[in-house]
């Protein structure tokens, strides 16, 4: 073994992918329900996103930030214009994007004279990523244990209660930092009316909203921006993941109000916003207008809602309710039923999904996903279901927890339940 043991990997080694399907060195194909974790909205192996990658690193691969170069900015104008926002800040990641946030907020109460502002209120069940900054906003203490001492100034608030909100947000707090939908924590929506709660609060006591959209963004919720689904706009939105469809990237995009926060030398990058991953993300924006890909997931989002909710309906001792947005959706795994066993098990059936928070298991799929493959995907996690074993008396039992697939996977999916990250 020779990459540090970070991750508790699946049994499984891929080797290329195509469209909404990835391919083992044994040749064998299974439907990618889970997107490199929401990452490729286009699929795998995007013809039009190869090419744009290839025509850049012909091109130019780096020259670094102290120079202009096109493809950022012809990005970074791209970004601002979908989301009247007013400038972008490029890094490579969803963690990186989070820190940026985290001190863009300090940093504007600092310049605006209010030093003593400098709290950045999260919210129970967060994740927002695993450097210091960003991990202190996360409301997991798995994540945190063993890294004492974290960063300081940071404080949690219960998800979706805007009368613990109203106490929270005192004249000491410089921003409030939100999920639109829990990924990591289960999927779990805000309610409109305590983003909007958020909103006004944020307004009336002086401090900045931020929303991390790393996970929900980028039209995984049905809308370019997840904040579109609740009509309320925050400062500051934080993109990574899907952006460039595979190929590490990061933004933080702040409105006039926000944006004034940093200036030269307050924050930067040496790859941050280089121009193959810029080239990959516009390629994505493109592409994804020319399919109108907004009104195809919410289609698909429909018919995966309703195939789940009738599988869930069919097997109530396995499998609650789906909940989500889009194409994020998480089922709750009833005990003593375990999540890591049915993702081994979705996985020997073909089906690739993921874990998450709570005990639950979640669809991310690439966004091109077909009506055929949907259908394909509902029917294969029930296949899961029973694609288990032989009790010893010959007979065939549903996919218990800890029994249903072999012991190596099990561990690993296990594990993973706590290490799912995202
Ligand atoms: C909401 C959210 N924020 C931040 C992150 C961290 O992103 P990255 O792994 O790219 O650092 C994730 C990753 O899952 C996430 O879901």
């Amino acid at each position: 073994m020779t990459l540090l043991d970070t991750y508790k990997r699946a049994p499984l080694t891929i080797v290329a992918g195509e469209g909404c399907e990835l391919i083992d060195d044994r040749g064998r194909r299974y439907l990618d329900c889970i997107g490199g974790i929401a990452v490729c909205a286009l699929g795998h192996a995007h013809p039009a996103i190869a090419q744009a990658i290839a025509a850049q690193a012909q091109t130019l691969v780096h020259a670094s930030n102290l120079y202009h170069h096109e493809p950022s900015e012809r990005l970074s104008r791209e970004l601002v214009a979908r989301s009247a926002m007013s400038a972008v800040f490029f890094c490579n990641s969803g963690t990186e994007a989070n820190e940026a946030a985290i001190k863009l907020a300090r940093k504007w109460a600092y310049r605006r004279g209010q030093r003593e502002r400098s709290t950045i209120l999260a919210c129970s069940g967060s994740f927002h990523g695993r450097t210091f900054g960003s991990l202190a906003a996360t409301d997991n203490p798995a994540y945190w244990e063993g890294f004492a001492p974290l960063p300081g100034g940071f404080a949690f608030t219960p998800f979706n209660d805007a009368d613990a909100l109203e106490d929270a947000i005192g004249a000491r707090v410089a921003a409030f930092i939100v999920e639109p939908v829990q990924g990591e924590s289960g999927v779990n929506c805000a309610t409109p009316e305590f983003l909007q709660s958020a909103r006004l609060l944020c307004d009336d006591r002086g401090a900045l909203l931020i929303f991390d959209e790393v996970q929900c963004g980028m039209g995984r919720t049905g809308s370019l921006f997840a904040f579109e689904q609740f009509g309320v706009r925050p400062d500051v939105v934080t993109l990574a993941k899907a952006l460039a469809n595979g190929l590490p990237i990061g933004a933080m995009l702040a409105n006039e109000r926000a944006a004034g926060g940093f200036g030269p030398g307050d924050h930067g990058s040496t790859f941050g916003g280089s121009p193959v991953p810029c080239a990959a993300a516009l390629a994505h924006l493109r592409i994804r207008d020319e399919l109108d890909l907004d009104a195809r997931v919410r289609e698909r989002s429909a018919q995966l809602f309703e195939g789940l909710a009738d599988l869930a309906r069919s097997r109530p001792e396995i499998l609650g309710e789906p909940r989500g947005m889009g194409l994020l959706i998480g089922l709750a795994v009833q005990a003593p039923y375990d999540s890591g066993a049915i993702v081994a098990a979705a996985r020997e059936c073909g089906l690739l999904i993921g874990s998450a928070g709570g005990n639950s298991v979640r669809f991310a799929p690439p966004l091109i996903i077909s009506e055929e493959e949907v259908s394909r995907a509902v029917s294969l996690l029930g296949m899961s279901f029973d694609c288990a074993q032989d009790d010893g008396s010959g007979r065939q039992t549903l996919a218990p927890a800890r029994s249903a697939v072999p012991s190596e996977a099990r561990s690993a999916e296990s594990k993973g339940r706590n290490d799912r990250s995202g």
